[in-house]
């Protein structure tokens, strides 16, 4: 629900400047900064202030385009629109202005966060195959009071029904449970593998409340299809539980492993760590570039995931994986001297004291792959505190139609 500001449901023509994080632009009214969703840079809108707490800034939708963008391009989802569903940000835009528009939030986030500039190493937003639709492979669809599901408007607890997601892949953004009633759940989701092998899982609300902070994590479990996914990445087969962690992009974890590998390129016999290696991934790319002379550790908090990985690396004995949450502590007490440290963190980022304690195991180089260019910002800003440099960045849309952009970057003892 919004709160109440002095702009709240005002209508205000404005001219929209340079992108933000998060799939607005940003336009100035009387002073204060206004956050523009469904607008272009360079465009005159007219737009409907949605959410004003009073502060130096507040939130609109254009409603209306009293001067168009050249790349605006009519959105090919229904569902899409001032406020309608929230998944995704860009369907207004064309397919090289999204990549331009993400190339500008990753140097932007870099120049305000850490205080680096990045247009010399940042070429661009690079494409993966397949085109803008139908590329989602797993799809969390919120669930009504009626039973119905939708998708979430955006910075809202309302649901949008849909009948169809068109980001989603054959049998995820189509599932046959949209058209059914689920009452009792909080969602359902649908996850598919390389091959066409689909799983519906169940949400259902955490156990208990919590006293603070956000609502406990949903208990989900699977209605229908197989309890495990079959994915294909980088020549090797990977099974991997359906609700569990794999890149929803069908062409992302071969692009991301490749891009590591060019980038932090490991030497046979070299000894690699991968901090948060989910089902194994990145570790087995590292553990095949390192050979059997070589050794790769991974570590991962996730009971489900260290147990998928150790199935999935069975074949490559140089690689073994610790279930251990990654902490300052657990990287002191390692007891392998990497030459390498891989983290693919969730989106928060590791944080400073993670980053100060894997660069204190004093690697030659560090490979970072990140889905959220102001968390990487952050943990680069501390690396370079520390004496390290940002020698490579790469970024690409493995989202499409969303602003969320994933990067491939090296650190490197300065
Ligand atoms: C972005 S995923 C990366 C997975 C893997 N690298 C891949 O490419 O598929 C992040 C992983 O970190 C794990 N994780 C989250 N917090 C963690 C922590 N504090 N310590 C270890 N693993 C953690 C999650 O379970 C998840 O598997």
């Amino acid at each position: 629900m919004a709160e109440r500001g002095p702009l709240l449901g005002a209508t205000l023509e404005l001219d929209v400047g340079t992108v933000a994080h998060g799939g607005s632009c940003v336009a100035r009214h009387e002073g204060r900064a206004v956050f523009v969703r469904h607008a272009l840079p360079g465009e005159r809108v007219r737009a409907l202030v949605t959410e004003d707490r009073g502060g130096g800034y507040c939130f609109a939708d254009a409603v209306e385009v009293l001067a168009a963008s050249p790349e605006r391009v009519e959105p090919p989802c229904p569902y899409a629109g001032p406020g309608r569903c929230g998944g995704c940000d860009w369907q207004h835009a064309s397919a090289p202005a999204q990549r331009d528009l993400k190339a500008s939030v990753v140097r932007e986030q870099f120049t305000r966060l850490a205080h680096l500039d990045v247009s010399d190493l940042l070429e661009g937003v690079e494409e993966l195959p397949g085109g803008l639709l139908g590329w989602r492979t797993r799809n969390v669809y919120a669930v009504d009071r009626g039973g119905h599901p939708g998708l979430r408007r955006h910075r809202s607890h309302e649901i949008e029904p849909i009948d169809r997601c068109l980001i989603g892949a054959e049998h995820v953004g189509n599932a046959a449970a949209l058209g059914d009633t689920w009452a009792g759940l909080s969602g359902i989701e649908v996850a598919r593998g390389t091959e066409e092998d689909t799983t519906l899982l169940a949400h259902r609300p955490g156990p208990g409340r919590q006293s603070r902070g956000r609502r406990p994590p949903d208990r989900v479990r699977v209605v229908t299809g197989p309890s495990t996914l079959h994915h294909r990445a980088l020549g090797r087969d990977f099974e991997v539980e359906a609700g569990g962690f794999w890149q929803v992009h069908p062409a992302a974890a071969d692009a991301f492993a490749r891009a590591l590998l060019d980038t932090v390129q490991p030497e046979p016999g070299e000894t690699a760590v991968d901090l948060y290696c989910g089902a194994g991934a990145l570790t087995a790319a590292l553990a095949v570039a390192v050979g059997a002379s070589g050794s790769v550790v991974g570590i991962e908090s996730s009971v489900r995931a260290v147990a998928d990985a150790t199935a999935n690396l069975a074949d490559l004995p140089q690689a073994s994986v610790r279930l251990e949450r990654v902490t300052p502590t657990v990287l002191a007490a390692l007891d392998v001297a990497p030459d390498v440290v891989v983290l693919d963190p969730p989106r928060a980022g590791a944080g400073r004291e993670v980053m100060t304690a894997l660069l204190a195991l004093h690697p030659r180089t560090v490979g970072y792959v990140a889905c959220d260019p102001a968390a990487l910002a952050r943990d680069v800003a501390t690396a370079v505190t520390s004496g390290w440099r940002l020698s490579a960045l790469r970024a690409f849309d493995a989202f499409p139609m969303t602003h969320h952009v994933e990067c491939v970057a090296r650190l490197d003892p300065a």
